[in-house]
């Protein structure tokens, strides 16, 4: 049978998206006061994991290979100039070669079209580590720090819905999937981007189609202040993701006025005790120090919870084989 896939949140079920961020809240209490939960403890024995990126990673990268590590598994990673992705070889061969010998993918990519056809082929589990559309191990991480900062730590459920998060910035693969999260799980998602770098329709279709009894809470606009308006989360991202180099010029001409600062939150009315999240890596253009340092900042948290996403993830697609649930 064909192996289960992650190559973004659309491919989950609310509940199943839960139990991921649930597993990842308890497996870092457990691993934080030293134990290791039994479900993890060599969970990945004797296994390799193979991390292909053809673009540069702090955090996918660290956590990835720390999370196979403390499973007991083997990453490999396998950077753009060591092997053929899509180089000098088709994705299918490499998909074929690479899965029949090892036990999961997790490959960073520019088209989404690379993960997806790597995953068509592949006899084993592909986690998106990051393509053009979506980062479904960042969402994770991000609920995980939203259900930490705001949710209830008992119940099945997080304990988000109701919230508001506020996207001020580029309309880009970040986003994406935490849109369709936000949907999910009954939080609003009020986006702000510049005319020109809005939400393309047919990803737009996808996020919509992602609400449960089909209510929307997805609303745009092109005025940061009327996104922030009463949101609990301000969320924003690099105003050039990569590849996206060669129009530095015009993007930053194009973004003026997007920089989350205190004073933006304020003339917006944010709620009063508003945080604020970014993925990172962070350029001084879209968020201002005192915000970015401050103390509603989340970011430090939000990226060490990309280690405990990616346990989950993990644990979720390759030790139980996409039964997440069972
Ligand atoms: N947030 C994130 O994915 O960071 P890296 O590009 O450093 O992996
Ligand atoms: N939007 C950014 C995210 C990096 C983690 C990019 O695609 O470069």
């Amino acid at each position: 049978s064909k192996p289960r896939h992650l190559l973004t949140i659309a491919d989950l079920s609310a509940s199943e998206f839960t139990t991921l961020v649930r597993n990842a809240s308890s497996h870092k209490a457990a691993l934080k006061a030293g134990t290791t939960p039994p479900a993890l403890k060599n969970a990945l024995l004797d296994k390799t994991v193979a991390m292909m990126f053809s673009k540069r990673s702090t955090r996918t990268r660290v956590s990835t290979e720390a999370a196979v590590v403390s499973m007991g598994g083997h990453p490999m990673f396998l950077g753009s100039s060591d092997i053929q992705l899509g180089v000098n070889e088709s994705l299918y061969d490499t998909s074929v070669v690479i899965s029949s010998m090892v036990s999961a993918m997790v490959a960073r990519v520019g088209h989404h079209s690379e993960v997806a056809d790597l995953a068509k082929h592949s006899s084993v589990p592909v986690i998106n580590a990051l393509s053009n559309d979506f980062h479904p191990l960042q969402t994770i991480a991000d609920f995980l720090t939203i259900h930490e900062a705001f949710g209830n730590k008992e119940g099945k459920k997080l304990g988000v819905e109701g919230l508001k998060v506020a996207w001020v910035g580029d309309a880009n693969n970040v986003l994406f999937d935490l849109a369709i999260a936000c949907q999910k799980l009954g939080v609003e998602i009020a986006v702000a981007s510049p005319k020109g770098y809005e939400i393309p329709s047919h990803m737009k279709d996808l996020i919509n189609s992602s609400a449960p009894l089909s209510r929307s809470l997805l609303t745009e606009t092109t005025v940061p202040e009327e996104a922030i308006k009463d949101a609990d989360i301000l969320v924003t991202d690099t105003w050039i993701s990569m590849g996206q180099e060669e129009e530095s010029a015009k993007r930053l001409k194009a973004f003026a006025g997007y920089q989350i600062t205190e004073e933006l939150a304020k003339k917006g009315g944010a709620k009063k005790g508003w945080k604020f999240m970014h993925c990172l890596p962070r350029h001084q253009e879209e968020v201002d120090d005192a915000v970015f340092y401050g103390n509603r900042s989340l970011v430090f948290p939000e990226a060490e919870n990309r280690l405990w996403a990616a346990i989950a993830a993990l644990e979720g697609f390759v030790v139980k084989a996409g039964k997440i649930e069972g």
